[in-house]
């Protein structure tokens, strides 16, 4: 295929065109598309939208990439882990591409914003057909259409478009837990994260677009919203009222969002999350490092106090309040002494779970330019030793609950044996119990029996 950029878009292009187009190549077989969405919940959700947008004209879906006419990897960009994933994926369908040519292989979501990300694919990876990024997804079908139509590459990253698309059909994987995002993009620039570079600027949506979203979610039976944004905290039109106003909806459901930076995390959402019988009593809460220095480094705008100060409020009014963490080990410049001093907090703020990752430098941010002693491989022994200390104190934590009723939404069959289901509790807690498997997609109120480093076991009441 010749390079050529979308600048000039065919201007025949109409969906009508486009559909027609897809029936000469592929006649009265249904075309089917594999799409494998990388990263976060928001990412999942422009995964859902693509999808929405190919059912629209007449695609279906697969997971075997040999039967699919369409494979796109919508990618993430927060990682180098997660990059060097999506360049194996890609490298692996040079064979395929060589043996089915017409097939047209696509790389969209985070890494594709990337500049340098795009030139190395236009360069190296001659196997890609379409490359766009996270403010394209409305020129979706446009951009389709010229690769079909002229079997040409098309490059698509502009910069970034403030609409946001209402408009957009999800097709969603599940039917019983949906996110809705609730605004687009980062303005904090933490100084080791690509998102705020990937993702632009923050876009609130409406108040009343979100409410009519969730309303219609519940009534199509959907028992679990999670309300998705890089900071709910900032949500132009006020986050507790949004959770004050959501919590009206009648139907047995219930309310999740993350994440939720500390630097905006008040009592008022404490007391919100208190008060409304919809919002799950669990927050979820990046600490990032337990360090001072480190935290101010990280560009992350509170300290270690302020931080205890939440949970402290939290757990004063209720002291069974679940907390989750994000954890980076080994920022640029972190002494062992600073890593211990992550370690002692999170022995001292009992999280429910955490999520802890090795630094990795992304460039174009600042921590990118810091001094960086550690060797990867040693950051890697520090992160084993924060998940052997975790999880030492972690089961007696989570022995709170033992003998307690916890309400538990159940979502599928059980890791610990083939009677049991696997769902979640309000505190985002995994909860294995005996139980039949039409009770999956319901809420159930489970008694716990005992407490294990990765669940919680328990009997249905
Ligand atoms: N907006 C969310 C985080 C989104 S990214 C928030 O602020 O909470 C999810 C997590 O990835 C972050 O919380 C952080 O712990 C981790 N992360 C981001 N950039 C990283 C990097 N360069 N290296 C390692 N982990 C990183
Ligand atoms: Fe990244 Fe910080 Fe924005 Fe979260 S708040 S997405 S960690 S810059
Ligand atoms: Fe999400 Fe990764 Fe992009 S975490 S916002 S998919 S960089």
């Amino acid at each position: 295929m010749k390079n050529k950029s979308i600048c000039c878009i065919d201007n025949v292009f109409s969906i009508e065109n486009l559909k027609n187009l897809i029936t000469v190549i592929h006649g009265e077989n249904t075309p089917l598309c594999y799409l494998h969405s990388f990263g976060c919940q928001q990412n999942a959700t422009d995964g859902e939208k693509i999808k929405g947008m190919l059912a629209e004209i007449g695609y279906d879906f697969t997971d075997d990439t040999e039967k699919a006419s369409l494979i796109i990897m919508n990618t993430c960009a927060v990682r180098e882990h997660a990059e060097d994933r999506v360049f194996g994926n890609i490298g692996k369908f040079k064979k395929l591409k060589k043996e089915k040519p017409d097939t047209i292989i696509c790389v969209c979501g985070c890494m594709a914003q990337q500049k340098h990300i795009a030139e190395r694919i236009k360069n190296n990876y001659h196997q890609v057909d379409l490359v766009f990024g996270t403010f394209a997804y409305n020129k979706f079908y446009e951009m389709l259409y010229e690769v079909l139509k002229t079997k040409s590459r098309v490059f698509n990253i502009s910069e970034q478009d403030d609409s946001i698309n209402e408009n957009l059909k999800q097709l969603r994987d599940s039917k019983i837990k949906a996110s809705v995002p609730i605004m687009y993009g980062c303005n904090n620039f933490c100084t080791y994260c690509i998102v705020p570079y990937v993702r632009g600027r923050e876009r609130s949506r409406p108040v009343e677009a979100v409410f009519d979203e969730v309303s219609d979610l519940v009534k199509a039976g959907y028992k679990e919203i999670t309300l998705l944004g890089q900071n709910v905290n900032s949500y132009s039109y006020g986050f507790p009222q949004l959770l004050k106003r959501l919590n009206t909806i009648e139907g047995d459901f219930r309310i999740r969002f993350m994440s939720s930076h500390p630097k905006d995390a008040t009592s008022e959402l404490i007391d919100t999350i208190l008060d409304c019988d919809k919002v799950c009593k669990h927050l979820h809460l990046p600490m990032q490092s337990g360090c001072n220095r480190v935290l101010k480094e990280m560009n992350r705008k509170y300290t270690v106090e302020e931080y205890a100060k939440i949970i402290d409020y939290a757990r004063e009014i209720n002291p069974d309040f679940s907390f989750t963490s994000d954890i980076i080990v080994g920022f640029p410049g972190e002494t062992y002494e600073e890593f211990c001093e992550t370690k002692k907090a999170i022995n001292r703020f009992k999280f429910d779970n955490i999520y802890s990752f090795v630094y990795s430098k992304r460039s174009g941010t600042k921590a990118a330019l810091m001094e960086d002693n550690i060797s990867h491989k040693q950051k890697g022994l520090w992160l084993r030793e924060l998940l052997l200390e975790h999880r030492e104190n972690n089961v007696s934590w989570m022995s709170r609950f033992v003998g307690k009723t916890l309400k538990v939404l159940a979502e599928k069959e059980g890791r610990t044996s083939e009677h049991h289901l696997n769902g979640r509790s309000d505190e985002n807690i995994i909860v294995e119990f005996i139980g039949d498997k039409a009770l999956i997609g319901s809420f159930v109120n489970v008694k716990i029996t005992k407490a294990m480093n990765w669940a919680l076991l328990g009997e249905i009441v």
